[in-house]
């Protein structure tokens, strides 16, 4: 099988670690919009027609199924995705949340949603969290993570810094979402910070596991061919996949 994954940059490949990890597809062709990254400060039009001008990069592939990485794009152009793909074309918010599922955190365990502006701003964790009955919820935007990981930061005073400008006010939380793909890179700084006490969510492997309960799609390759295009800084983005990937 072949599978297509679209992040605004480099965060994506967090989620690409995790499909190779699992040994889920043949070939894995990524996209990072590294032109335009970040995504999440933009206005939801501009993210619908820059997630329906990468549908457009997909064409030239015959993939069978495609993940948006990016969870700005999850919150705001899944539906514009889907109508017009002739696959199936998944996000990482329902995967997140059947994740916290899944996980059997207490309703009333204080969560933590991090994320874009954009991700925050739409309330698709929280309606969805609400409705199934989380109670302690604090959702927050934490968008000057996604520039650090771009530029390869993924430890040290300076995300030390940022980390405390963020979540200094907030009680440690039982779980975290990592609501944005760019997020896992640094979750081991995110963990520390909060003396490894909570659980936190991620969507790659968020996703591995819905892949599996919802499209059956498991464990089955020895060998999976990742190709990945950037466009732009082509260089910057490899240099990040070599750090991330170990390959
Ligand atoms: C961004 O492009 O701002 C972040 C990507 C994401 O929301 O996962």
């Amino acid at each position: 099988m072949k599978v297509g994954v679209f992040d605004s940059g480099a965060g994506g490949l967090s989620v690409v670690k995790s499909l190779l990890k699992h040994n889920l597809f043949e070939e894995i062709i990524y996209y990072g919009d590294t032109a335009r990254v970040p995504y999440g400060p933009k206005d939801s039009n501009t993210v619908i027609r820059y997630s329906l001008e990468a549908l457009e990069f997909f064409n030239n592939f015959d993939i069978d199924l495609l993940i948006t990485a990016c969870n700005t794009v999850s919150a705001h152009a899944i539906n514009e995705m889907q109508a017009k793909a002739a696959y199936p074309v998944v996000g990482v918010i329902e995967p997140g949340i059947k994740a916290l599922q899944n996980s059997q955190s207490d309703k009333d365990a204080p969560i933590l949603i991090i994320g874009t502006r954009a991700t925050i701003n739409s309330n698709r964790y929280q309606n969805a969290l609400e409705t199934l009955g989380y109670s302690n919820l604090t959702a927050m935007q934490t968008g000057l993570f996604v520039s650090m990981v771009e530029e390869g930061i993924f430890e040290g005073p300076l995300l030390y810094e940022t980390m405390d400008h963020y979540f200094k006010e907030i009680e440690t939380p039982q779980v975290i979402i990592l609501g944005c793909t760019h997020f896992p890179l640094i979750s081991k700084a995110i963990k520390n910070y909060f003396h490894d006490q909570p659980t936190l969510i991620h969507s790659g492997e968020a996703i591995v596991e819905y892949l599996e309960e919802t499209h059956g799609i498991k464990e089955n390759v020895n060998e999976t061919k990742l190709s990945i295009y950037a466009s732009d800084n082509v260089e910057g983005l490899r240099t990040i996949a070599n750090m991330w990937l170990n390959d």
